[in-house]
């Protein structure tokens, strides 16, 4: 049987972490991975998990099965998180929450959902989006479709080509919108781009999910979920998935949420016994490892405030890393016009040069982004800012 089988080409952007790791040039800048890094190149674990996960271990007394659910405290603390804890359909109880193995956890569960919930819906994602939807949903069994995003030419929103493409789709789809941090581009919709992104929502009558993978990273936490939280306000339905592995640094931990918003109270229920049939059908039930630590930091005012803390530490340190990166290519001569990173968000940000220039970057100057040009700023830092501003300069 596997003799019918085709190799498949390594996965773009974790494809290049191999290769990273086998390189030996001494000088070898890894912009490729969206995790985050300390100025010298590490990937630290947060001081508040390091905290949580002491207490837990004195505290946990059992590792029996936790149900496709999983933790309920930590479903309740996320749900709050990104829609906050006094939000309308909070307290109407319209909003069910399941722990799902990271986001990409959640993507697939809600993947899962919509096609039970109509197997021909097509789901629209953003013309370029993170390079794993578009396998993700398809894997599943749904069409998906691209509307436009970003202008590679003037490095802004194509928000009137957006907006005609999103009064196009019909209530029986599907509508991917990034919370913040747009992966791969760095491009936000604003607060005004929001709501009337949100009004064709609501006259349209398509179902909008969601996709947070980076609250905390953009402006800070209540600040970035502020689509969510107005889209939940104005829709009857929506989809919201999200993710730990990069606001707390929880990688490989593997933990996120899917939260389904409904009509009311009674739908919720019959939406959220299909929820827990999918998750039951595709692994059973969640890691509880991660969810205990979110939830324990999440439960504690004090491990709260800490992780707060060290979010913005990340957060400026990546925002300072744009701003050094275009002073840098200024300082190298470089005369194109590059300040568009610095007023860029989150992780990602397409330095804009083509494949050819990306494969002459990782072959002659070991620095690796993916091939779209798709650049992980946290990858960045001042001992390494001057090779790469230089090399860039070179291959321009
Ligand atoms: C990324 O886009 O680099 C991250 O979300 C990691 C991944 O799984 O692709």
């Amino acid at each position: 049987m596997f003799n019918a089988l085709t190799a498949m080409p390594a996965d773009p952007i974790l494809g290049l972490l191999t290769q990273y790791r086998q390189d030996t040039h001494p000088q070898k800048i890894d912009l490729g991975v969206g995790v985050y890094k300390d100025p010298i190149g590490n990937t630290p674990i947060l001081d508040c998990v390091k905290t949580a996960e002491r207490l837990r271990t004195e505290s946990e007394t059992t590792k029996v099965y936790i149900g496709p659910t999983g933790s309920p405290q930590f479903n309740t603390l996320m749900t709050e998180l990104a829609f906050g804890n006094t939000h309308s359909a909070l307290i109407a109880d319209r909003i069910r929450t399941v722990s799902t193995p990271g986001g990409t956890g959640a993507l697939r569960v809600a993947a899962e959902f919509i096609k039970s919930c109509n197997p021909n819906a097509v789901l629209w994602v953003s013309d370029p989006t993170w390079a794993n939807h578009t396998g993700l949903f398809e894997a599943a069994g749904i069409t998906v479709k691209t509307y436009p995003y970003y202008d590679y030419d003037s490095k802004s929103l194509k928000f009137d080509e957006m907006k005609a493409a999103l009064n196009n789709i019909g209530s029986d789809d599907v509508v991917l919108l990034h919370a913040c941090c747009h992966n791969p581009s760095g491009m936000d919709l604003t607060n005004d781009q929001w709501d009337e992104v949100i009004s064709i929502t609501a006259k349209q009558g398509f179902t909008p999910l969601i996709d947070m993978a980076y609250q905390g990273f953009g402006d800070g936490v209540d600040e970035d979920a502020y689509g969510v939280r107005q889209m939940a306000a104005q829709v009857e339905e929506m989809i919201l998935c999200s993710s730990c592995s990069k606001n707390f640094g929880l990688y490989r931990e593997r933990i996120g949420a899917c939260s389904i918003m409904a009509k009311d109270s009674t739908k919720a229920n019959i939406a959220f016994s299909v929820l827990l049939y999918v998750v039951r059908c595709i692994y059973s039930m969640p890691p509880a490892h991660g969810a205990a630590l979110v939830e324990t930091i999440l439960g504690d005012a004090q491990l709260k405030q800490q992780w707060l803390d060290e979010l913005t530490v990340m957060r400026n340190r990546i925002n300072g890393n744009r701003q050094m990166l275009v002073n840098k290519l200024i300082e190298q001569g470089v005369k194109q016009d590059f300040s568009f990173i610095a007023n860029q968000k989150g992780m990602f940000s397409f330095l804009g040069i083509n494949a050819e220039q990306v494969e002459t970057l990782k072959k002659e100057h070991s620095i690796y982004m993916v091939g779209s040009s798709r650049m992980s700023i946290a990858g960045i830092s001042e001992t390494n800012v001057d090779y790469l501003a230089k090399s860039i300069a070179t291959i321009l």
